[in-house]
């Protein structure tokens, strides 16, 4: 269940310098042009390296949802889409550690060139459990793309093969990332304030 949480930022006020949410001060970490222009790179990449291949995108929701379409809408070549739900998170600012399966994918992998679309890369527990069960589904290739990586957080063997941007170890919302289930609707990524590193 999750906690109540009050945000105090006007609709107007989507590109705010920063939001308060619960009393705590989050400021503007990556705008919304930033954030573009790195998807729409990360986009051409794979229009390149892929092509030819019809890759099957799998999006990893609920994080990455916003990313995934922009990033599939940025690529130029056909590709087909399908989605997993896994949860290591439970209303926390830490990974729990704990990963469970919501939703399995329902597309075959068997022969596929497979990207992994994730939102943010953190302990690593939830990618590298996912990516595991992939394997035994028989991909042609797998490649795995995350928007954000921490820096120093990685607790997991995982290789990730795109990443937007690498940012500090603290908690950050916005572009489909929540806190509670607050702020995926914001259009930029912003950064708590106020806590160490
Ligand atoms: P990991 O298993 O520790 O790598 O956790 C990955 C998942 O935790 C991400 O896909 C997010 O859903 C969530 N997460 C990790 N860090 C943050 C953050 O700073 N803000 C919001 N969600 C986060
Ligand atoms: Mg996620």
């Amino acid at each position: 269940m999750s906690a109540r949480v009050a945000i105090s930022f006007q609709e107007s006020a989507v590109a705010a310098q920063s939001i308060k949410i619960s009393g705590v001060r989050f400021s503007l970490f990556l705008s919304e042009a930033t954030i573009q222009t790195r998807v729409a790179e990360i986009g051409q990449h794979l229009s390149r390296t892929h092509a030819g291949l019809k890759p099957l995108i799998i999006g990893v929701l609920n994080g990455s949802f916003i990313f995934v379409a922009d990033l599939m809408r940025s690529i130029t070549i056909p590709c087909e889409i399908d989605f997993c739900k896994l949860s290591s998170y439970r209303a926390q600012r830490v990974s729990s550690g704990t990963v469970q399966a919501d939703l399995l994918i329902a597309s075959s992998l068997a022969g596929r060139h497979v990207i992994v679309v994730d939102d943010i890369i953190d302990s690593g527990l939830t990618l590298h459990f996912m990516l595991q069960s992939m394997q035994t589904l028989n991909p042609e290739s797998m490649t795995v793309v995350a928007l954000l990586h921490k820096k120093g957080a990685l607790k997991a063997d995982v290789q990730i093969d795109h990443v937007g941007f690498t940012i500090p170890n603290r908690f950050v919302v916005g572009y489909g990332l929540d806190w509670h289930q607050c702020c995926r609707n914001l259009r930029a990524i912003y950064m708590l304030d106020d806590e160490e590193p």
